[in-house]
């Protein structure tokens, strides 16, 4: 999977998903919905309309996503999703990253391979350059989709030096992350797995003691974790690890050893909710059966 930031027009890109920051009417407006309608052509509006009549009669509600032609655009499909218009009171954020999310998840239906983002909600909606770069690059980046070619179109230098920064915040990549791994030394990871043991830790303090054996290990991942636990499967939920990278074991752990030191309760939901027992498993797993590959 490949995120890349673009400089340009969105309606000059070639994907197979183009997508929309769209207004809630999904009948037109300025900014990109007006780009993409003037060189899409009527087709699109005619799909819009029907989507319209025949799903959103109350209009499509932000953070959702709803698909049409392309029209005349060097796509196969257009994307239209509502961003949230920014407010200083309000925390919407997570409405934000369901445009993302549910773009890709969109896409992922439609049997996708490439998807171009505008920076949604950033120019009529009022939203902070630098916080939208920073929720859109991490759901684009984190969120499970088969969807491998994802691009950011910037329309302008600023937007895309602050993409470029918040691209990089999103963190080291997986190999990279587990080529850290392998480089702690192998003392540390016998350590760890001989106190881990094969129970699950119900003892919070055995499990505080687990944890900072773990956040040993992971201590130079350094990434924006609040974002990424806003868009990870993996969290709240207690997570199964099993059919992950071992670098969102590590990750996980950063975000709660992270958290712990000023929440008493993320301790308890990562020893009592499974969190601790499935990152242990997934970082014995690797370092039983993948370490060697991933050393450099
Ligand atoms: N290609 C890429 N990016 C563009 C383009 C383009 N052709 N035109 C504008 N942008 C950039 C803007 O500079 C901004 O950074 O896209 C970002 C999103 O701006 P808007 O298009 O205004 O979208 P948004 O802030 O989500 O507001 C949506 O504006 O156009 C209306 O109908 C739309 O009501 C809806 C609202």
């Amino acid at each position: 999977m490949n995120v890349t930031l673009h400089h340009g027009d969105i309606t000059r890109q070639y994907a197979d998903v183009i997508v929309n920051a769209a207004n809630s009417t999904l009948l037109g407006g300025g900014g990109v919905d007006g780009a993409i309608h003037r060189a899409g052509g009527p087709r699109i509006l005619a799909e819009c309309r029907d989507l319209r009549n025949r799903r959103f009669q109350a209009g499509l509600p932000t953070g959702e996503a709803a698909v049409t032609t392309a029209g005349d655009l060097n796509a196969r499909w257009v994307i239209h999703t509502v961003g949230p218009v920014h407010s200083p009171t309000e925390d919407r954020s997570g409405q934000l990253l369901s445009c993302y999310t549910s773009a890709l998840r969109l896409a992922d239906e439609l049997g996708a391979g490439s998807i171009a983002f505008p920076a949604i909600s950033t120019g009529v909606y009022r939203w902070p350059m630098d916080d939208a770069a920073r929720l859109a690059t991490a759901a684009v980046r984190f969120t499970p989709a088969s969807v491998t070619d994802r691009r950011f179109v910037l329309f302008d230098e600023d937007a895309l030096a602050v993409f470029g920064d918040a691209l990089r915040g999103t963190g080291p990549d997986d190999a990279t992350i587990a080529a850290g791994l392998a480089a702690q030394p192998v003392h540390r990871w016998r350590r760890l797995f001989e106190v881990a043991g094969d129970d699950e830790p119900k003892d919070l303090e055995r499990g505080d003691e687990i944890l900072a054996l773990v956040g040993a290990l992971v201590k130079d991942l350094v990434f924006d974790w609040r974002s990424w636990i806003r868009v990870t499967p993996w969290v709240p939920s207690g997570p199964d690890l099993d059919d992950a990278p071992v670098a969102d074991a590590a990750r996980l752990a950063v975000a709660f050893v992270q958290r712990r030191r000023f929440d008493d309760a993320a301790l308890r939901e990562c020893v009592r909710g499974g969190a601790l027992r499935a990152i242990v498993t997934r970082l014995r797993r690797w370092f039983e059966g993948e370490r060697g590959a991933s050393a450099r």
